[in-house]
C-alpha cells in the first residue's frame, strides 16, 4: 500500500496534511478529534504569556461568492461557494498552564502525531527574550515535536508582536537565538507575507537556525460594507481595523511567496499555507518545493467536523494517495518542487517576434 508518510524538518508524519495554528487547534477536544480524523499533526492555535482580549463582536466571518450575482459577502444565499475568511482573533486566551498539561495528554495520546507549539512574544528586550525562552521550554518540556514561532499575526495590538516586527532581521536572529539557546527541537518560523523583505528575512531565520518557513499567515484586509447598511460585514460599534483574510481567495499569492523563498533556498524546508482546500491545492504547494502542509479555513468551513474538517483528512489522503499510486510515485518527494526552475523573470519569457528588447528600444549595456 502507498504510504504517505513524510519526514519534515527532521521529524516523521504519518502524513504531510497538518492543521494550522488557529480554531481548529484552540483545545486539547479538538487536537483530539483531528488527530481521530486522521490529521498528521497539528500547529497549535499560539500561546502567549501576555493579556489577551478578543473584539467585541464576531471574531472571524465567512465570505461566500455565487455564479449569479457573483458579490463576496458573509451574506446566506442560496448555492453560494467558499470564497475566504477574514478574521480579527488575537491568540490563544488559554493560559500556558492550561496548555501544557493539556499537551502533555495529547502527545501521550497520539505519540506518533507531530504535535508543534506556536509561541509568540514580543520583541527588542531581555525581558521579552526572556518569555520567549519560557514558552519554548516549557512546551518542549511536555513532549511538543517542534516549535513554531508566530512572527506574522497581521492584528496584534502590541507593535512588538507578530506582523507589526515587518520580517525585522535584527528582531528574527535575537528571537531565534533566544529559542536555540534554550530548547533542541526543530523551530519553524511563520513569518508574514506582507512585506517586500521576504527573502531577506527567511535567510535571517534559517542562518539563525530556523527548520522551516512556514507561509503564508493570513492577508492583512479589511472586511467588506454592505451598501444598504451602511455596516461592515464585521464590526464592533461601527469600527474595523486591519485584519487577517485565509481560504481559496489567498491561494495564488500564497504560492507566489512560497516560490520566492523556494527559488532563493532551493534546499531549505518550506510548511505551504494559504488556501488549500483540497488536494489540487496542496499539490500546487508541493510543486513550488513545500515538503508539509497547513490547512486552516477549509477545515474551520466543514460542516458536522466540529471545525477540524473530518471530510477534508479523508479526502485529502485519498486524493494523495490516487494520485502517487496513478503515476507510479512513491511519496511527494517525487515532483516535490518540479515547478522551481519554471519560474522566471517576465523578461525571460518568450515574445511573439525576435526583435522585442524588454522594452527598451536598444540592447542595454549589459547585453
Ligand atoms: C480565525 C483564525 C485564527 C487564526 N489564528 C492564528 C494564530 O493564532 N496563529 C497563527 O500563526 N495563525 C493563525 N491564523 C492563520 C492560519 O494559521 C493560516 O495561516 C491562515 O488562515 C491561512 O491558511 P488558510 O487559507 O488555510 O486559512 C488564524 C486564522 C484564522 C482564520
Amino acid at each position: 500500500m502507498t504510504s504517505l508518510a513524510t519526514k519534515f524538518t527532521g521529524l516523521e508524519f504519518v502524513n504531510p496534511f497538518i492543521l494550522a495554528s488557529a480554531p481548529p487547534t484552540e483545545s486539547k477536544r479538538k487536537i483530539l478529534k483531528a488527530f481521530d480524523a486522521g490529521w498528521g499533526g497539528v500547529v497549535t492555535k499560539t500561546i502567549g504569556l501576555h493579556p489577551v482580549e478578543n473584539v467585541a463582536g464576531p471574531k472571524t466571518i465567512y465570505q461566500r461568492t455565487s455564479e449569479e450575482k457573483p458579490y463576496v459577502s458573509r451574506m446566506k444565499r442560496p448555492d453560494t461557494v467558499s470564497h475566504s475568511s477574514w478574521n480579527w482573533e488575537l491568540i490563544s486566551d488559554q493560559p500556558l498552564e492550561q496548555w501544557l498539561p493539556d499537551l502533555k495528554d495529547i502527545k501521550e495520546a497520539y505519540p506518533d502525531r507531530m504535535v508543534i507549539a506556536s509561541i509568540m512574544a514580543g520583541a527588542g528586550s531581555e525581558e521579552e527574550m526572556d518569555n520567549w525562552r519560557k514558552l519554548a521550554t516549557s512546551c518542549v518540556e511536555v513532549g511538543c515535536d517542534a516549535l513554531e514561532l508566530n512572527l506574522s499575526c497581521p492584528h496584534m495590538d502590541r507593535k512588538d508582536m507578530g506582523a507589526h516586527v515587518a520580517n525585522d532581521q535584527e528582531i528574527i536572529r535575537s528571537i531565534l537565538k533566544a529559542v536555540t539557546e534554550v530548547v533542541d527541537v526543530p523551530i519553524w518560523v511563520k513569518l508574514t507575507p506582507a512585506t517586500s523583505t521576504l527573502v531577506d528575512a527567511a535567510r535571517a531565520a534559517y542562518e539563525a537556525g530556523g527548520s522551516c518557513i512556514s507561509l503564508c499567515n493570513t492577508f492583512p484586509s479589511l472586511p467588506l460594507m454592505d451598501p444598504e447598511t451602511l455596516k461592515f460585514e464585521a464590526e464592533v460599534d461601527g469600527l474595523v481595523t486591519s485584519g487577517g483574510q485565509g481560504g481559496l481567495a489567498i491561494l495564488h499569492q500564497a504560492l507566489l511567496r512560497v516560490s520566492d523563498i523556494s527559488k532563493a533556498f532551493p534546499d531549505k524546508e518550506i510548511s505551504g499555507i494559504g488556501g488549500i482546500r483540497g488536494f489540487r491545492e496542496a499539490f500546487n504547494f508541493i510543486v513550488h518545493g513545500a515538503g508539509n502542509l497547513q490547512i486552516c479555513t477549509a477545515a474551520m468551513e466543514e460542516k458536522g467536523s466540529g471545525g477540524v474538517g473530518v471530510k477534508l483528512i479523508e479526502e485529502l489522503k485519498t486524493d494523495l494517495v490516487e494520485y502517487l499510486e496513478r503515476h507510479g510515485h512513491d511519496s511527494i518527494e517525487a515532483f516535490r518542487g518540479i515547478a522551481r526552475e519554471r519560474i522566471v523573470e517576465h523578461s525571460q519569457v518568450r515574445r511573439k517576434s525576435d526583435d522585442y528588447n524588454g522594452g527598451y528600444l536598444e540592447p542595454t549595456a549589459a547585453e
